[in-house]
């Protein structure tokens, strides 16, 4: 469209300007007419007084003098007429134009003194005129006195305005006559044939049509529609390539790969490729208030650690909040950038929300509300109407944002986690061929538990438009299952392990989701000595005991009992004291809720309280350091702990449990694990405990400390084994052959 502004924008200049040219002399022209015209009136009318003027002046007489000047009173557009004695004095003169006596007169001593007559327009008071006066002289020649005439001009100059409403009017029409047809030549010449062309090319590639392509012409539009042809020829030619190698060398890998999942995916979606859509962008673009330094970061979550792989495998568009304060900075026109920021592999679309909406949708109602509500810690969720109303608008937003983005075929969807619970419904109401799941990273509660929900019913509805629901483990399908029986209408088949409603079916499995199994395999091995080598003599950890906990800040992760068991276990085993530390590295997190407010200050407290009550020579037992850590960061940390500790109190998965795992290639190290978290299912060869029974929690720190390496080597190679056979491809791949399965063809 620009460019056909441009094209028609010098056009519309010349246009204008020659039209402008035109009115002016047209005006002009018009102007000295009508002028003209003026002055011949005004001489005719003095030149038809002349004679009775000069009878009036003769004989003195005052009274047919002052006739003759209201004779001209109801003369349109002659304001008046004045009689002039021989020495200029005014004897009779119009009565509506009586105040023209008090106007200065300095030209009328040049016309007794020449006896010349005079006409000129006139500007007195409010008065636009022209007047015209004649010397009157008898037969003998003597002069006797003037008549002025006065004519009203103000008509001239309403005449003028008039033309050039006119004018300008025309000019107006034909300005947009000009742009109108200037777009529809555009239109149909040019940008109708090419949006054919690349609707065909779009299509064709993708093995969508066969149709030959549509631009018909020969000329040069014909030879680009024809080298178009080529292109999408051998694009299709190569993709279906691809594709069938893909199949073939995915059947032959054992052990799930980034390049097997990549094969799958060409396999199974084919062309259709995968949209994933969550609250957490997986680069989040930072401006540091007090530096005013830029930075891009990583965020804690565990839906970036597991996604992100998984798209740099595959490819594809995520789609996500734009949350951090320069993310606008580093997006293209349609809030799109490429990441990694150094290899590109996927797309990022950052949707906006305004701090109403991040306020009720995201501290409000998924984090006061469904964060609580799902998580068995004795929170109390909070429900308020206008978070609920903020939710449902911002889920609407991500759908529109979404349905932009989706191809015309068959596209795959992948919802991340409850921020998103109504997403599914309202994009298949606009794409029913749309294959959709959702992935629920935390628990799913007991159907009692679930009920207090006020609005159950449509968080529902809306999960039952997805084609697939999945969890970590299979007691959260179990209670979805319950509670979609309980508290909708609908049809549970046991055997299938579906869900029916309103004749749609959704499917609900259990896929635990995993990390890439080789924590950060980018770093070399001598980098991470020589940080850990840092953080040692930084934190005087040379030759200590070292214990680790990676969290966000929340009441979910037991933090608070992790330090009751700390304290109770140097209690029990003083022996430990002045030899063992534990370092937590914790995120802030969700900090404008209060509860999560608080508990950052209930931290901060107990640990500052812990460490003053064991302090002794410079040591003391906790390390507490309140940040956000990149994984680049925490990987030293997870390379040099002892024993790391996962104590949260409920969990769908946790994922640093797996990450401690994945980067103790040495199989040093031993893990602390809560019975209550996903994981524990899985790594059952960790050191579980209940968090909430302190002195248990206390005891498996010493049983940790006085196991001997033979048996913790052991432990670990088991549960390394169990997280490379499971790894976080093999999770997305396990759901994308399901997904594909339900592919609506
Ligand atoms: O892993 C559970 C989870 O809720 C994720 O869904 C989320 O991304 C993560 O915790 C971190 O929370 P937040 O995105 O609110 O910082």
């Amino acid at each position: 469209m620009r460019r056909v502004f441009l094209f028609i924008l010098p056009i519309l200049i010349i246009v204008s300007a020659a039209f402008t040219l035109f009115g002016f002399f047209q005006v002009r022209f018009e102007e000295e007419k009508l002028i003209d015209d003026l002055k011949r009136k005004a001489k005719s009318v003095a030149e038809s007084m002349e004679l009775s003027v000069q009878h009036v002046l003769s004989a003195n007489d005052l009274k047919n003098a002052n006739y003759l000047a209201e004779k001209f009173e109801t003369r349109e557009r002659l304001q008046g007429c004045v009689i002039y004695d021989k020495d200029g004095n005014i004897i009779a003169l119009t009565k509506r134009f009586g105040d023209w006596k008090e106007k200065d007169k300095p030209y009328i001593k040049d016309i007794i003194a020449n006896k010349t007559p005079r006409g000129e327009l006139e500007k007195f008071k409010d008065y636009q005129v022209y007047s015209y006066i004649l010397p009157i002289v008898d037969d003998a020649g003597q002069f006797l006195g003037m008549v002025e005439v006065i004519h009203d001009t103000s008509y001239v100059f309403a005449r003028l305005t008039e033309l050039w409403k006119r004018i300008s009017s025309t000019l107006i029409i034909l300005v947009v006559v000009i742009f109108i047809i200037s777009i529809f030549l555009h239109r149909q010449i040019f940008a109708l044939p090419v949006q054919r062309l690349t609707d065909w090319f779009k299509h064709f590639q993708k093995g969508e049509t066969d149709e030959a392509h549509p631009i018909r012409e020969k000329g040069d539009l014909g030879k680009l529609a024809s080298e178009v042809e080529q292109v999408a020829l051998s694009l299709r030619v190569a993709r279906r390539t691809i594709s069938d190698e893909a199949q073939a060398r995915m059947e032959k890998e054992e052990i799930w790969t980034e390049a097997k999942l990549k094969d799958l995916v060409h396999a199974k979606l084919g062309e259709n490729a995968l949209f994933i859509v969550s609250n957490r962008e997986p680069y989040m673009h930072t401006i540091d208030e007090a530096t005013g330094l830029e930075q891009c970061i990583r965020p804690a979550s565990g839906v970036v650690t597991a996604i992100h792989p998984v798209l740099c495998a595959c490819g594809g568009t995520w789609v996500a909040h734009g949350a951090g304060n320069a993310d606008k900075k580093f997006v293209n026109s349609k809030d799109k950038l490429g990441v990694p920021p150094k290899d590109i592999r996927y797309i990022l679309k950052r949707v906006w929300l305004d701090k109403e909406e991040e306020d009720g949708y995201y501290y409000g109602f998924s984090n006061e509300g469904l964060w609580p509500l799902c998580h068995n810690t004795h929170t109390r969720p909070v429900f308020r109407e206008l978070d609920w109303q903020a939710y449902k608008k911002v889920n609407q937003k991500f759908a529109d944002s979404v349905l932009e983005e989706l191809p015309v075929k068959h596209p795959f969807v992948f919802i991340q986690d409850y921020h998103f619970t109504l997403l599914g419904k309202m994009i298949k109401e606009r794409r029913p061929d749309a294959t959709i799941a959702l992935f629920w990273h935390i628990p799913w509660p007991t159907p009692e538990a679930f009920s207090i929900c006020p609005y159950r019913k449509e968080i529902l509805e809306g999960m039952l438009g997805c084609d697939l629901i999945g969890f970590h483990v299979q007691n959260h399908c179990n209670n979805f299952l319950d509670t979609a029986n309980r508290l909708l209408e609908s049809r549970v088949d046991i055997e299938k392990f579906s869900i029916v409603r309103s004749e749609k079916e959704t499917f609900v499995r259990a896929f635990p989701i995993s990390v890439n199994g080789h924590f950060n395999q980018a770093a070399k091995d001598a980098d991470i000595k020589r940080e850990i080598d840092k953080i040692k003599k930084e934190f005087d950890l040379e030759g200590k005991i070292i214990g680790l906990g990676v969290d966000r800040i929340d009441y979910t992760k037991g933090i608070v009992e992790r330090v009751l068991a700390i304290d109770r276990f140097l209690e029990k085993y003083p022996q430990y004291k002045k030899k063992f530390v534990f370092i937590q590295l914790a995120a802030p997190s969700r900090v404008h809720i209060k509860r999560y407010h608080d508990l950052m200050a209930e931290i901060d407290e107990l640990i500052e309280k812990k460490n003053w009550k064991y302090s002794d020579s410079g040591w003391k037992p906790i390390v507490y350091l309140k940040r956000h850590f990149s994984l680049d960061e925490i990987e030293p940390f997870y390379k040099m702990a002892d024993l790391c500790i996962v104590s949260s109190l409920h969990d769908g998965m946790n994922l640093v449990a797996k990450e401690y795992v994945a980067a103790r290639k040495d199989l040093s190290g031993s893990l602390i694990l809560s019975q209550f978290t996903g994981a524990a299912r899985e790594l059952v060869d960790a050191i579980q405990v209940n968090p909430y029974s302190i002195e248990e929690f206390a005891d498996s720190i010493q049983l940790v400390l006085q196991m001997p390496q033979d048996e913790k080597t052991k432990r670990m190679e088991k549960m390394r084994k169990v997280i490379s056979e499971n790894n976080v491809y093999r999770w997305a791949g396990n759901i994308i052959t399901e997904l594909a399965a339900l592919k609506k063809v």
